[in-house]
């Protein structure tokens, strides 16, 4: 490991919500400290490490103090700005790459790159205009599913278009532009496979899980996912095949659409942890957010293996409040110490651990 930085490293995390907060303190584990880069001075990411910078994304004279106190920089959001990222990959290592986060940020550019790499996606078409529209629309058909290419999440930025309607109207509903226009997909279940690149090379792969969202946002992952083992290792292969093809470095999350005949289709990757690994914290010998410091790290890649079956529930607001009335012994809580529980905000979950052999 020629490359590997040392104990005692720092590693720069932009963003402080909790993917930064669980890479943080994954990051104390293993003996490196981690500095935290959010233009929000309540960030839950502050409360588990001393080292911030609070200050906005476009901030250069910011940036470049912050790239100066530390060794490697990651990202806790897809949504760094390509200028954030190219003046901070001048300065020190940003891993993953700025191919991952151009890929992973605008969903034509997505979907054109996985198609490149022979990755089945549900068929789609650019739409700039109402008139690109109505074009799109007579060759996907009814239903389609219109979204803007970026800064979507938690199903913002989409809407189903079920039957012939005013154009105009569905187009301008839906900002920033460009919009792209998919076929709806008449998925039979939800999967996600995280998966991780070493800066060596090496990929290690979890186990999918199944993952059901309630209004629009991810309520549980439950693993082992109701798929075949067919199935299974072809989603694991598809998620190797996008690491290598970006050279990836870090954890990846690969998000599918089961069919009906158990084919799949990737409906969006994301440049990071994710949510539907959360489980793995509780449940495997390496979780993905000491998985994604490793591999940040230039350290070789930990093992992924499952020792349980779980299911990980979303705490969405109110729901915070079920930590520690819900919790026995065989659950594990996760609080990111958000102080203010609005409605369809993430504040934690809960991971419930039945080891191989109980009862269902
Ligand atoms: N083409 C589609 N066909 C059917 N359902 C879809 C389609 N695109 C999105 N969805 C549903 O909406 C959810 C959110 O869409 P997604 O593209 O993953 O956006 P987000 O960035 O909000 O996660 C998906 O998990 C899926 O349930
Ligand atoms: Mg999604």
């Amino acid at each position: 490991m020629p490359d590997a930085l040392k104990p005692g490293s720092v590693v720069g995390i932009l963003g402080g919500g909790q993917l930064g907060r669980m890479l943080a303190l994954a990051g104390h584990r293993l003996g490196v400290r981690s500095h935290i880069y959010c233009p929000d001075p309540h960030s839950p990411a502050f409360d588990v490490t001393p080292l911030r910078t609070v200050a906005a994304y476009d901030d250069e004279a910011a940036l470049a103090r912050f790239a100066a106190e530390v060794d490697v920089i990651t990202y806790e959001f897809e949504n760094v700005p390509a200028r954030t990222a190219e003046l901070l990959a001048r300065l020190k290592p940003l891993r993953p790459g700025a191919r991952a986060l151009a890929v992973a940020q605008d969903r034509i550019a997505e979907k054109t790159f996985l198609t490149g790499v022979g990755v089945p996606v549900a068929p789609f078409a650019p739409v700039d205009s109402p008139a690109t529209l109505a074009v799109a629309l007579s060759s996907l058909g009814y239903p389609s599913v219109l979204k803007t290419t970026r800064l979507g999440y938690d199903g913002k930025g989409q809407r189903i278009l079920r039957s012939a309607e005013d154009l105009d109207t569905a187009f301008a509903a839906l900002e920033p532009k460009p919009l792209v226009l998919e076929r709806f997909i008449p998925f039979e279940r939800e999967i996600s496979v995280i998966v991780a690149r070493a800066v060596s090379g090496p990929v290690a792969a979890y186990d999918p899980a199944e993952n059901l969202h309630q209004h629009h946002i991810l309520k549980t992952s439950t693993v082992p996912a109701t798929l075949s083992a067919a199935s299974a290792a072809e989603a694991i292969g598809i998620a190797t095949t996008i690491v290598n093809a970006l050279e990836y470095v870090g954890v990846l999350g690969v998000e599918f659409f089961v069919l009906a005949d158990g084919a799949l289709l990737v409906n969006e990757i994301a440049p990071r942890v994710h949510n539907s690994g959360h489980w793995t914290e509780a449940v495997c010998i390496t979780d993905q957010f000491e998985q994604h410091m490793r591999a940040v790290l230039g350290w070789p890649l930990g093992d992924p293996t499952r020792l349980a079956d779980v299911v990980m529930e979303n705490l969405v607001g109110d729901e915070i409040a079920a930590i520690p009335a819900r919790l026995g012994a065989g659950q594990r809580p996760h609080a990111y110490g958000k102080t203010e529980a609005r409605p369809g905000r993430k504040m934690g979950h809960i991971t419930h651990v039945r080891r191989f052999g109980d009862e269902k």
